[in-house]
C-alpha cells in the first residue's frame, strides 16, 4: 500500500480517514523509518463505543476462556519475537538481544498473567455480620472482584511491548477491554504485537489500538468520558510524543489531573540511588553499577541514576567502574552493541545539557565526553555535587552522576530528598545495616546487593512520590483492574 501502518479497531486494519500519518525516526539514522495512521477524534470516539460494548460480553466470558485466549496470544507473542524485535531495533534503537528479550518476556508476562487471573480471580469473599457490635447473624455478605470497563493503556517508548502488556494482560483476564495508545516511537512494535492478540482470535473491539499526534488525539484520550481507568507508564521529558501531547511539566500528574473520577495507575519517573557502604563487595557493586546504570544505554525508569559512594572506598570504586565502562561497546542496537543511539535528538540534547552544566560546575569527567547525532558515548561523572543538575535531574542516557559520601545518613539523605521515589540500592556485607537502610529510603522498592529492576514480572513493582499511583507487578496490576462488588443477604 501507501507504507503507512493501519490501526487496529473493530477487529480490523483500518486507515485513518484523516489522510494523514506520523513518521517514526529511526534513533540511529535520523531519519523517517515508518509510519502510522495519524488517527481522529471520531475514530477515537468510535473505539471507545466498541470498547464499551465488546466489554460487556466480554465480562460474562467464563474466566477460563479469558485465560485460554490470554495464553494462545502468549504463544503467539514469543513466536513473533524476530518481527517484533526487528522494530524495537529501527524505532527504539533496542539492542538486538534486548529487543527480542522484551518480547519472550512479555510473552511469559502474558501466560503468568492468565494463571494467576483464574486464580486470584476465581475467588472471592464469604463475611457474617455478627462481628460488628449490635449485629446478629442475619447479614451474609458476598464480595467479588468485577472489571472497571473499559482501560485506556499508554506504555512509554522504552519498553512499548512489555510495557503494554503488563496492562493489557492484567485489563483482559480481569473482564475489562482495552484501549491501546502506544508511543510513537515503537507503536510499529506496539502494533505487531496487537497482531498476536488479533490472531488469537479475542472478540471484535474488546481490543483496539489508536496511533496519531498527541496534539489531536493525545489529551483527548485521557479525558475521554468512555473509559474506566488508565494505566500510564513515564515518559518525562523525553517522550517526544507524549510531551507533545502533554506539554508543561510532569506528564503522569498532568495525566492525573485530566483523568478525572476514574482509577488510575502510574509508573513514571526515577532517580534510583544506589549507596555503596565501606564494608561492600567493590567487584559486585561495580558490575551492577554498570548493568544498572548504562543498559538500554540508561533508558530506564529503574536505571542507576545516582551513585553515593562511602568517601573510603571510593577511589577503589570509581576505577572498577571506569575499567568495566571501557569494556561497553558503542554502536548499532542491529550490532547488539551495549550503548545504542537514545531516542531521540531532543532526548539527547537534553543529557548533553546535564553534562555541560556538570562540566562548568566542576565534576570529574572519568572519560570524554563524545557525541554523534544521537549516539552518546558512556560518561561517568566523578565528583558530582548537590549544585549540579545531574545531581537530580534524570538523564535517561549513559550518563552517571556519582557523589561522594561521609556518612550513610547523608546517602539517605540526598535518596530521600530527590521528588521520585521509585526504587534504589545498597551495598554491603551487613544484613541488618542494610534493612535499617532499606527501611529509610523512600523508595517503593530498595534492593540489597543488585541494580534496582522491576522484574521479576510478578514481585510488587510501585513508586513513591512523584514516581507514581498504585502498584504494579502480574498480582497486583490485575487487582487494580477490578474494583470490588458485594452483594448481602438479609436473612428474616
Ligand atoms: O522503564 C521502566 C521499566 O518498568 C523498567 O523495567 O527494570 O525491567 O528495565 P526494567
Amino acid at each position: 500500500g501507501d507504507g503507512v501502518f493501519k490501526y487496529y479497531s473493530s477487529g480490523e486494519w483500518k486507515k485513518s480517514s484523516s489522510g494523514k500519518s506520523v513518521p517514526i525516526i529511526n534513533p540511529t539514522t535520523r531519519q523517517p523509518h515508518f509510519k502510522v495512521q495519524a488517527c481522529t477524534q471520531e475514530e477515537v470516539n468510535k473505539l471507545m463505543e466498541e470498547a464499551k460494548t465488546a466489554q460487556k460480553s466480554w465480562a460474562k466470558t467464563p474466566l477460563w476462556k479469558r485465560a485460554e485466549l490470554l495464553h494462545k496470544a502468549a504463544a503467539l507473542l514469543k513466536q513473533h519475537k524476530f518481527p517484533i524485535a526487528e522494530c524495537l531495533v529501527k524505532e527504539i534503537a533496542k539492542p538486538a538481544k534486548d529487543a527480542a528479550t522484551e518480547a519472550v518476556r512479555s510473552g511469559d508476562l502474558v501466560s503468568y498473567c492468565a494463571e494467576e487471573g483464574v486464580r486470584i480471580l476465581g475467588e472471592g469473599k464469604f463475611m457474617v455480620s455478627d462481628s460488628f457490635p449490635g449485629n446478629e447473624r442475619t447479614k451474609y455478605c458476598l464480595a467479588a472482584k468485577i472489571p472497571l470497563g473499559v482501560i485506556l493503556a499508554i506504555p512509554p517508548f522504552n519498553y512499548p511491548v512489555n510495557l503494554a502488556v503488563s496492562k493489557i494482560a492484567p485489563a483482559l483476564i480481569a473482564g475489562n477491554s482495552i484501549v491501546l495508545k502506544p508511543p510513537t516511537q515503537g507503536a510499529v512494535a506496539a502494533l505487531h504485537m496487537v497482531h498476536c492478540f488479533h490472531l488469537a482470535g479475542f472478540p471484535k473491539g474488546l481490543i483496539s489500538c489508536v496511533t496519531g499526534r498527541g496534539s489531536e488525539i493525545g489529551d483527548f484520550l485521557t479525558m475521554h468520558p468512555m473509559h474506566s481507568g488508565t494505566a500510564y507508564a513515564r515518559d518525562r521529558k523525553q517522550s517526544n510524543d507524549l510531551v507533545e501531547l502533554f506539554t508543561g511539566g510532569d506528564t503522569g500528574i498532568a495525566i492525573s489531573k485530566k483523568a478525572g473520577m476514574i482509577p488510575l495507575q502510574m509508573e513514571l519517573g526515577g532517580k534510583d540511588a544506589c549507596i555503596i557502604l565501606d564494608d561492600a563487595d567493590l567487584d559486585l557493586a561495580a558490575a551492577n553499577i554498570v548493568k544498572g546504570g548504562f543498559s538500554y544505554s540508561g533508558q530506564r525508569c529503574t536505571a542507576v541514576k545516582v551513585v553515593l559512594v562511602m568517601e573510603s572506598v571510593a577511589n577503589a570504586l570509581v576505577e572498577k567502574v571506569k575499567a568495566k565502562v571501557a569494556k561497553l561497546t558503542v554502536g548499532l542496537p542491529e550490532d547488539d552493541s551495549d550503548i545504542t543511539p537514545v531516542v531521540t535528538e531532543s532526548s539527547a540534547n537534553f543529557i548533553e545539557g546535564l553534562v555541560v552544566d556538570a562540566k562548568q560546575k566542576g565534576a570529574t569527567f572519568c572519560q570524554e565526553y563524545r557525541r554523534e547525532g544521537n549516539l552518546i558515548w558512556p560518561l561517568l561523572l566523578d565528583n558530582v555535587r548537590p549544585d549540579m543538575r545531574i545531581a537530580w535531574e534524570e538523564p535517561f542516557g549513559p550518563v552517571l552522576p556519582v557523589i561522594r559520601i561521609t556518612s550513610v545518613e547523608e546517602g539517605i539523605r540526598h535518596c530521600n530528598a530527590s521528588n521520585f521515589g521509585l526504587q534504589g540500592c545498597v551495598f554491603t556485607r551487613d544484613i541488618s545495616k542494610a534493612i535499617l537502610i532499606s527501611d529509610a529510603m523512600e523508595t517503593g522498592t530498595v534492593q540489597i546487593n543488585s541494580a534496582p529492576a522491576r522484574g521479576p514480572d510478578h514481585f510488587p513493582f510501585q513508586g513513591l512520590k512523584d514516581s507514581g499511583i498504585g502498584s504494579q507487578g502480574i498480582t497486583n496490576s490485575i487487582n487494580m483492574m477490578t474494583k470490588i462488588k458485594t452483594t448481602v443477604i438479609n436473612l428474616p
